[in-house]
């Protein structure tokens, strides 16, 4: 999630002097999440889609925009967030895939003022129709998690049918989508995660789910695989080294979190960061629809509560979503 945009000032227009939306954010990097008041969002682009955010969601990754670690296009104050599911209010006039009234979701990146706010401008090419059959909180929380999984396994990766990829903390919200896609392209997976996840995840698709409170957990994949594994993803923090040595000579790895290992025994390391794309996101969403996955949703909460959501993730309780209106 790193980027090289240069911070633009946060929402400067404004349809009409004295017009406003509520948001939640921040005056300061690293200050307290607030509500705020933020001019009223315009389509600066012809490609603009303006939109009414019904639920936003709640990511870690939201407390590393705000301690100023992640610049997502705009500066202080400002609202955060940085995907969302709501109704399309208007679009220019080099908008072809949307109409007013139309059902959408998005990751956007760079952003004239984050999501958690009640209206919210993205590029076209970053937004994608809703499927029905998702609920607005849940389509509020897949953008960053299901682009990645998808942007992992057939980018990074290029997963295989009937390959085995082991996917490193698949109890978390992207862990368990890659679970999923990796087990809907025709892939053996291997999961590592609690108690708790393990018959989620096989349902999910997953071939064996091992506990990594074990001490001896890697020894345990090692004997699924006894050749060494030919792709593996790694989704916790700082550990994409210790499962360096269960990847085969010569197999890929790729890594959420930002701990790329050296390159060894021809081992393909990929860095993974979430880009935004709208074509994207609607197949996998459609995808995921079809599978019928979901999101197990630790929370909502109303806007106002942003602070408190966001020390819910961050307190590692799961994902959690913001209801607008
Ligand atoms: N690079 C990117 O663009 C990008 C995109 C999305 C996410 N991320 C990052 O990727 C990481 C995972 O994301 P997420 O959405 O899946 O997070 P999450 O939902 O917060 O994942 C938390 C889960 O990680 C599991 N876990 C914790 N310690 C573990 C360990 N030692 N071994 C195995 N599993 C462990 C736990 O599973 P159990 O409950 O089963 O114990 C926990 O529920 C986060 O750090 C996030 O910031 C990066």
């Amino acid at each position: 999630m790193r980027s090289a945009i240069r911070p633009m000032p946060c929402v400067r227009h404004s349809a009409t002097v004295e017009s406003t939306v509520r948001g939640a954010g921040i005056d300061n990097y690293r200050a307290e999440v607030r509500v705020l008041d933020l001019p009223e969002p315009v389509l600066l682009s012809p490609e603009h889609v303006l939109i009414d955010v019904q639920c936003a969601g709640v990511g870690n990754w939201d407390d590393i925009v705000r301690s100023g670690g992640w610049n997502i296009g705009c500066a202080p104050p400002m609202a955060l967030g940085v995907e969302a599911a709501g109704i399309v209010r208007d679009i220019g006039p080099a908008v072809t895939r949307f109409r007013v009234g139309d059902a959408v979701l998005a990751h956007a990146m760079p952003v004239q003022q984050g999501a958690w706010a009640e209206r919210w401008v993205a590029l076209e090419s970053q937004v994608a129709h809703k499927p029905v059959e998702v609920a607005w909180t849940v389509a509020a929380a897949l953008p960053v998690p299901a682009l990645t999984a998808h942007q992992v396994l057939d980018n990074a990766l290029g997963l295989q049918p009937g390959e085995t990829v082991l996917v490193h903390g698949a109890g978390g919200i992207t862990g368990g989508l890659l679970v999923s896609l990796a087990a809907d392209v025709g892939a053996t997976v291997i999961g590592t995660a609690g108690p708790r996840n393990t018959d989620r995840l096989m349902q999910l698709g997953a071939a064996d789910v091992v506990d990594y409170h074990a001490a001896d957990w890697p020894e345990r994949v090692r004997k699924l695989c006894p050749g060494g594994l030919p792709a593996a993803v790694n989704a916790v923090r700082g550990q994409a080294g210790l499962i360096m040595p269960l990847v085969a000579s010569g197999g890929r790895l790729a890594t959420i979190t930002g701990d790329p290992p050296l390159e060894v025994r021809g081992i393909r390391i990929s860095n993974c960061y979430v880009q935004p794309d709208g074509r994207a996101l609607e197949q996998v969403a459609t995808r995921l629809a079809h599978q019928r996955v979901s999101i197990p949703l630790a929370a909502t909460y109303p806007l106002f509560d942003a602070a408190a959501a966001l020390a819910r993730v961050v307190s590692g309780s799961g994902p959690v979503v913001l209801e607008v209106r």
